[in-house]
């Protein structure tokens, strides 16, 4: 081991750490959008139909944002896949979007703990915040069944 490149490999290894996050974080933006479609559609009421489609909408935005980011970082476009299909079940999918909501939450503050870009990191604690309101909302459908 030589000391002195160890801040080089350092820095490497965070960036390409950070460049597979914010995959994941597209691919889960990507398999949220496909999945509040249809729980939209499923919707109990026209209410929490356009509320559904409003959270999906801050969906469409996060994985453009993230989108770009990783196109910045890579010079490639993301190839977003279906990592989790939601449930077909209304309520089950209710329950499966408020528990992911609520993990990436703690991921996204993560990524931007981690990133050293100010952007990165603001739009990632950003998009926390959003998710976070997602949660509450989801819970509360939950709730109202
Ligand atoms: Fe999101
Ligand atoms: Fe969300």
């Amino acid at each position: 081991m030589v000391y002195s490149q160890l801040p080089f490999y350092n820095y490497v290894r965070v960036d390409s750490d950070l460049i597979n996050d914010i995959a994941k974080a597209i691919n889960g933006e990507y398999s949220a959008i496909s999945c509040y479609g249809k729980l939209a559609k499923n919707a109990a009421t026209e209410k929490e139909k356009k509320q559904i489609l409003e959270i999906r909408q801050d969906e469409v935005r996060h994985y453009q944002i993230f989108s770009a980011i990783y196109m910045n970082l890579t010079g490639k476009q993301p190839k977003p896949e279906i990592t989790e299909p939601c449930p077909k079940n209304y309520k089950e999918g209710l329950k499966f979007a408020f528990k992911d909501e609520q993990e990436t939450v703690d991921f996204y503050l993560d990524i931007s703990d981690k990133a050293q870009d100010p952007y990165i990191k603001e739009q990632f604690r950003r998009a926390a915040a959003d998710e976070q309101n997602h949660a509450v909302w989801f819970l509360y459908f939950c709730t109202s069944l």
